[in-house]
């Protein structure tokens, strides 16, 4: 569906060729956007401003001569012009019932892409023997957004867990469980996370004061580089449990990705470390491999590199990236890669990218990869700093997720709702995660964001509550009226009231808001449009009668499109709806 703000765009632009037909004017792209306010029309156009200069005349007279040349035609009510020559546009009722009508018709709401392109989204990503953190959460609920976004327009999306699964660090580990937990390597003791990254932590300890087993880690490192087959099966144990805590979180939050982690990549990256040699792209920097990269230096101005090989010829995350790369692009046909970090790796993400196109990565069979780092900011505790969960660093994230959920069970019952325990539980349960995800999300994801209980489990407002709440509303209003869907979906749509045509316009504008996040991959976009929309559909309702008035089939039709939109934008956030509340 072409946007009704395009198809706007497009009979102004042929006034304006029409009115001036000898200028040759800046550039095809005019400025439309909805107005602030209502007596300015549910449009405006500011462009006469920056057409007078090529075209030699006030601002207001070209709007004069360009809304004369505008034809008649279904789209546009009324145009007037404001202060020194603002458009203001008012739309057709008609034209938009119309267009919500074939919108509504459409399973899907939007039209698919024409092309399935292939993209990857390498998200969540957390470290085994370690604790997901708050960062790992970020990067989980945004990049899960996304792909679902993504998957909704119809591309293939092919969502990657890139576990930090390989590196010297197991060496030690390994060794430690060897020689204090055999029990849990030979599987017969179970453990958890929580131990793991409390031994983990010894090892390390062991490893810097202890020169004994300091050899054995390293020999362990060798052994298990070789793939030797207690080694591998030590390792094989410790992502097992770690994962086991990762999935937990998954499943609470409902998240699908598939792991692929570091580890996976290790038998390509001594091809990846030659191939780039022979393209002429490594030096050698004290022992080490490196591709020094133009644009790059560090805080005295020097040629900053990026590793690919250290002195003892191990591999590391750089080296294990521009491998993955090389995989995705040619084995998955990926044709674009989002990476789901914190704004922290992005100088690591920059220079990533650009070795790849020295490499020649990202041209493939005549189409050029995109590449983007999708950055996001910190988690902040109430006191402004850095977010720690309550007993430090080791406590997990499922924790703080419960306690949304306590948290949420307690307001519920404070608002005495009437509902049985089991389904207040339930309604707790989604609203406590819906709350967490939602505060997370309608932050502009580039932004720090503080993490507050109080905040997030709020009724009013732009928050997880306000849209559940707004959705109950207009299914229990369809379920009061006692009509039968299918007759009030049957009787045509009808926008007679400012209200009811103000709320049709918004619907219309969910493509268009999913495909602006497509580019820019902002998904505080689509909470702020539902916000809205539940605001419209609010105001729609206290100014539209809809039980037992002769309208009452055609507004019905009106709640069950923005019930339906409010529910899949919600899905689409990853978050669930509730039909009674
Ligand atoms: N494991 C990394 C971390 O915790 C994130 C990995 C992101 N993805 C990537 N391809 N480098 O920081």
């Amino acid at each position: 569906m072409i946007s009704f703000v395009q198809t706007l765009s497009d009979l102004l632009w042929d006034a304006l060729q029409r009115a001036f037909p000898d200028a040759s004017l800046p550039n095809a792209c005019l400025e439309i956007t909805l107005s602030t306010q209502p007596h300015f029309g549910h449009y405006q156009c500011n462009s006469a401003m920056r057409f007078s200069k090529a075209l030699g005349c006030s601002p207001r007279t070209i709007a004069e001569t360009w809304l004369k040349a505008l034809p008649a035609n279904t789209f546009i009510a009324k145009v007037d012009i404001a202060g020194p020559g603002f458009i203001n546009i008012w739309v057709q009722a008609d034209a938009v019932t119309a267009q919500l009508t074939m919108m509504a018709s459409r399973e899907r709401l939007c039209l698919p892409q024409a092309l399935a392109e292939r993209i990857v989204i390498d998200f969540s990503s957390p470290n085994i023997a370690k604790q997901m953190h708050v960062g790992h959460l970020r990067s989980t609920i945004i990049g899960d957004c996304l792909a679902r976004i993504f998957e909704y327009l119809g591309f293939d999306v092919l969502r990657l867990n890139h576990i930090g699964d390989w590196g010297t660090a197991f060496g030690m580990l390994i060794a430690y469980l060897k020689q204090h937990q055999p029990d849990v390597l030979s599987g017969q003791q179970h453990t958890d996370l929580s131990h793991l990254v409390n031994w983990y932590r010894a090892s390390k300890k062991s490893f810097d004061e202890d020169a004994d087993f300091k050899q054995i880690a390293q020999q362990e490192v060798v052994a298990l580089q070789r793939g030797e087959r207690d080694s591998l099966h030590a390792w094989q144990i410790i992502c097992a449990i770690s994962k086991e805590n990762y999935q937990e979180i998954y499943d609470l939050l409902d998240i699908r990705v598939t792991d692929r982690g570091e580890s996976f990549y290790n038998p390509l990256l001594a091809a990846t470390v030659n191939d780039l040699t022979a393209k002429g792209l490594v030096s050698i920097s004290d022992g080490a491999k490196c591709i020094f990269l133009e644009g790059f230096s560090n805080r005295d101005g020097e040629p900053l590199p990026l590793m690919i090989q250290k002195s003892d010829g191990g591999y590391n995350y750089a080296s294990t990236d521009m491998a993955a790369l090389k995989h995705r692009v040619e084995v998955e046909h990926a044709t674009r890669i989002l990476y789901l970090t914190d704004s922290g790796q992005a100088q690591h993400f920059a220079m990533i990218f650009k070795a790849a196109d020295l490499a020649g990565y990202l041209k493939q069979e005549g189409i050029t990869v995109r590449l983007d780092h999708v950055p996001f900011g910190l988690v902040l505790g109430p006191d402004g700093k850095k977010f720690k969960t309550r007993s430090g660093e080791t406590e997990a994230l499922i924790d703080l997720i419960q306690a949304a959920i306590v948290e949420a069970d307690r307001l519920l019952q404070e608002r005495g709702l009437d509902l049985s325990a089991e389904a207040l539980h339930h309604t707790a349960h989604v609203l406590g995660i819906n709350a967490i995800k939602y505060a997370d999300l309608s932050n502009n994801r580039i932004h720090d964001y503080v993490f507050s209980y109080e905040r997030m489990l709020r009724f009013d407002g732009n928050t997880a509550a306000f849209l559940m709440y707004a959705y109950v509303r207009i299914q229990s209003l369809k379920r009061r009226t006692k009509v039968n869907p299918s007759i009030y979906l049957n009787t045509p749509l009808e926008l007679l009231q400012p209200a009811e045509l103000e709320l049709g316009l918004h619907l219309l504008r969910f493509e268009e808001i999913l495909r602006q996040i497509s580019h820019d991959l902002l998904p505080n976009r689509l909470c702020e449009y539902l916000f809205n929309l539940a605001e419209k559909f609010n105001a729609f309702f206290r100014d539209c009668r809809v039980e037992g008035v002769s309208e009452q089939n055609a507004r019905l039709h009106l709640c069950d499109i923005t019930a339906r939109i409010l529910k899949t934008g919600m899905e689409l956030l990853g978050l669930k709806v509730i039909e009674k509340m």
